[in-house]
């Protein structure tokens, strides 16, 4: 009886998991998104408790409750560290693989020769070197995106860099094999423990020549790691919803780098092993350029008399929490039958859909959100482009400069609208540590502030000029 109910609650689990991550595809639908997750998470915890072979209740609700403990203050992290905190999530995720996969060998090791089968054993190795390099690897990844003073930021290189790196997955591959031949022999414990200590090193030399503009698709890469390391897991506990739930997640994960490459025209090759980010010193030369300035009241005249003004929002708008104010400068301008247009590069901020999330929650029409693809082909008919703390991507230097660290990367056309107002802070580069030639273009000007302050400052204008 408890069996198949275990069965069904499994079942049920694994579609909510599928609608979950279908839903997840449309803002309209995330939310109902989230909740199927969640209460996919609970069926599964719960049918699993409920069998018979768990025999240790007090051991499952510490496990529970210390997952309260560090799920709860992860869950309040401001929108701009989720990058760092999905990577933490990574981690744990990597390391419970990981360590399953030890105690599962240990425990079959002492009962019996039988119990190691060639099966369990490939499982048992994918399974840790896996776990413990997506353990490293996303703790590394963490360390870089929340600027943690002893990791460096910059990518760190040396030569033969891939040659070690590949030659260390080689020799644990190598070490992998052996001990799937020979699992019970004196020294099988030995080999077991050096595949996961070149496991835990990897993953700390995977991450450190790889730049802090390549993280997020790294952290997705990550994710597909820790995806792969619970089927293998589901396959050590012959569970069948781990299998399907770890496939759903690493797919997911490969899906999104692959999104994300492709919006930054780099291959995955050149992600892993191009060490991005390698930015040349002096690059960012800022403060000798000229750039042109105007006022909230002048910009605000010229924003009157548009037609059509496309917003292009960046980092800086999560930064400054500016998005209720362009909120209000959307009701200005659209009630004055100026059309506004949100045009949202695909790794604008710093995590996917970042932009996507901050105007859902200033409730800005859908509507009006407009991807760069569809949008660059409306830039010359633009009027105002109004760029709010974006700066690498609406660099032009990446249509062109190979000496840049974005080269490649497309961008949002700003430099095509006939006039541009870009509002930043100061004279400094944006995530690639480079100049923006953007600004120093005839038709740009600054509007020098933070951008809630600024934007506040243009909505005042016009609903003064307005009465
Ligand atoms: P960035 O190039 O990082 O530029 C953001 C700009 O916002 C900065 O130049 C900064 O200038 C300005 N800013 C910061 N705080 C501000 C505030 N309070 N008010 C006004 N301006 C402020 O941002 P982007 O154009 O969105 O590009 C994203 C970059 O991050 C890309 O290089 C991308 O590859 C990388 N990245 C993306 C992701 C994903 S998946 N979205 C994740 C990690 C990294 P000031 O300091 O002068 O104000």
């Amino acid at each position: 009886m408890t069996y198949s109910i275990e069965q069904l609650a499994y079942i049920v689990s694994a579609a909510l998991f599928v609608f979950s991550l279908h839903w997840m595809n449309d803002p309209k639908t995330a939310r109902r998104a989230v909740i199927a997750g969640v209460a996919a998470m609970f069926a599964a915890v719960l049918a699993t408790w409920i069998q018979p072979q768990v025999v240790h209740h007090g051991w499952i609700i510490l496990a529970i409750m210390l997952g309260f403990v560090v799920g709860v203050p992860l869950s309040r992290v401001p929108l701009t560290a989720v990058p760092q905190r999905t990577a933490l999530s990574h981690a744990f995720g990597g390391v419970a693989a990981g360590l399953v996969g030890v105690a599962k060998y240990f425990l079959w090791l002492g009962e019996g020769p039988e119990h190691l089968t060639p099966f369990r054993m490939i499982a048992i190795v994918v399974e840790v070197i896996l776990g413990f390099l997506t353990f490293t690897g996303s703790l590394m990844a963490a360390g870089k995106l929340q600027e943690v003073r002893w990791i460096p930021q910059r990518p760190v290189i040396y030569p033969f860099q891939n040659v070690i790196n590949i030659g260390l997955l080689i020799i644990a591959g190598a070490l992998g094999s052996l001990l799937v031949a020979y699992p019970n022999e004196p020294w099988s414990a030995v080999v077991f423990l050096t595949i996961i200590a070149i496991a835990l090193v990897f993953g700390v030399l995977f991450i450190i020549p790889i730049g802090g503009a390549d993280m997020p698709t790294v952290i997705s890469i990550l994710n597909s790691y820790a995806g792969l390391s619970a089927v293998a897991m589901g396959f050590v506990l012959d569970n069948k919803l781990l299998i399907t739930a770890g496939a759903l997640d690493g797919s997911s994960g490969l899906i999104l780098s692959i999104i994300m490459c492709r919006a930054m025209n780099r291959s995955f090759t050149n992600v892993l092993f191009g060490a991005f980010g390698n930015v040349k010193a002096a690059v960012a030369s800022g403060e000798q350029k000229n750039y042109k300035q105007e006022t909230p009241e002048g910009a605000s005249q010229v924003l009157e008399q548009a037609r059509l003004v496309i917003v292009i929002p960046g980092y800086g708008m999560a930064v400054a929490q500016a998005q209720h104010r362009v909120r209000e400068l959307y009701d200005q301008l659209t009630k004055r039958g100026i059309t506004v247009k949100f045009a949202v590069h695909p790794v604008a901020g710093r995590m996917p859909g970042h932009m996507n999330v901050l105007l859902a929650e200033a409730d800005i029409p859908y509507t009006a959100l407009v991807e760069m693809d569809e949008i660059n082909s409306d830039m010359p008919q633009c009027d105002v482009a109004l760029v709010v703390g974006a700066n690498d991507v609406v660099n032009p230097a990446a249509r062109y400069d190979k000496s840049t660290p974005i080269y490649g990367m497309p961008i949002i056309d700003a430099d095509k609208a006939r006039m541009v107002f870009a509002i930043k802070r100061s004279k400094n580069p944006g995530f690639a540590g480079i100049d923006n030639e953007l600004y120093f273009k005839d038709n740009t000007f600054m509007l020098f502030g933070d951008a809630k302050a600024v934007i506040g400052e243009l909505v005042k204008q016009l609903a003064g000029g307005n009465h």
